[in-house]
């Protein structure tokens, strides 16, 4: 069975990225509002995306939590990431089709932007290491309810290849167990495929028999081909 961590390439970009979208394309990926970015968030994979910084320079209260944060150094981390960019423009250039290029104009835009939020990701996770906890779905270092609101982008459905239905139930009960409200994940297709997740009607009914509710909803976004909803899921209150 394949679980959390495997990093053997398959398909699609291979060994999986360590990725760095930007506070705006989380607005996007995940209809965030001002109302819903003052919450109490959590973003499980954090990866260098700019989220948790952005969120805690404008005021908030924003974590991330990340394997990729174990036992390296933010200078250690910073490189990496930076290298990491690159392999995902590359990728993305090689695969121009597989793409709408609305949100960003091109792909040296694409490389700019993720290129300034892993310079903000950077300085934040020198600055403010406590913003940045190494953890490993599906089981986070956090008690129940720790967080008003979880968002969780492209690890589950986008790694589908190697991750199978029992770590997409376990990671998103555990997900579940940390939020007091709300947890949204984006996006519902698997990395360079344009199909819905295709055990997404076993999980949700999985997630039902332990009181979780999913309920899938457009976004904005518009960069993956295919990739226009999320999944909303909230506690089942009787
Ligand atoms: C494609 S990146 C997404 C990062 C960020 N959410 C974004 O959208 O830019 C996937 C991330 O998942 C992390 N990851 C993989 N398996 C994990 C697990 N079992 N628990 C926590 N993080 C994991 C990787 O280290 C990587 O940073």
């Amino acid at each position: 069975m394949t679980r959390d961590g495997d990093q053997s390439p398959t398909v699609g970009i291979g060994e999986m990225l360590i990725s760095s979208r930007s506070l705006d394309e989380y607005k996007a990926m995940f209809n965030l509002t001002e109302r819903d970015l003052s919450r109490k968030i959590l973003d499980c994979p954090g990866g260098a995306a700019g989220l948790t910084s952005a969120v805690n320079r404008l005021g908030g209260d924003a974590t991330a939590c990340d394997m990729a944060y174990f036992d390296r150094k933010a200078e250690q981390l910073a490189g990496i990431v930076a290298a990491e960019t690159c392999r995902g423009n590359r990728y993305i250039r090689a695969n121009l089709e597989h793409y709408d290029w609305t949100f960003f104009a091109d792909p040296d835009e694409h490389l700019r932007l993720r290129q300034h939020a892993v310079e903000e990701f950077a300085a934040d996770i020198t600055r403010n290491p406590h913003h940045y906890v190494a953890g490993r779905l599906p089981a986070l270092p956090f008690p129940d309810a720790s967080f008003d609101l979880v968002v969780s982008s492209h690890l589950l459905f986008s790694y589908s290849d190697r991750l199978d239905l029992t770590f997409h139930l376990e990671a998103l009960t555990e997900l579940m167990r940390v939020s007091r409200s709300e947890v949204r994940i984006f996006p519902l297709v698997a990395s360079g495929s344009a199909a819905l997740y295709p055990h997404l009607d076993t999980l949700l009914t999985d997630l039902r028999g332990r009181g979780v509710e999913g309920e899938v909803v457009e976004v904005e976004y518009r960069f993956q081909r295919g990739a226009h909803h999320m999944l909303v899921c909230r506690h089942i209150t009787q």
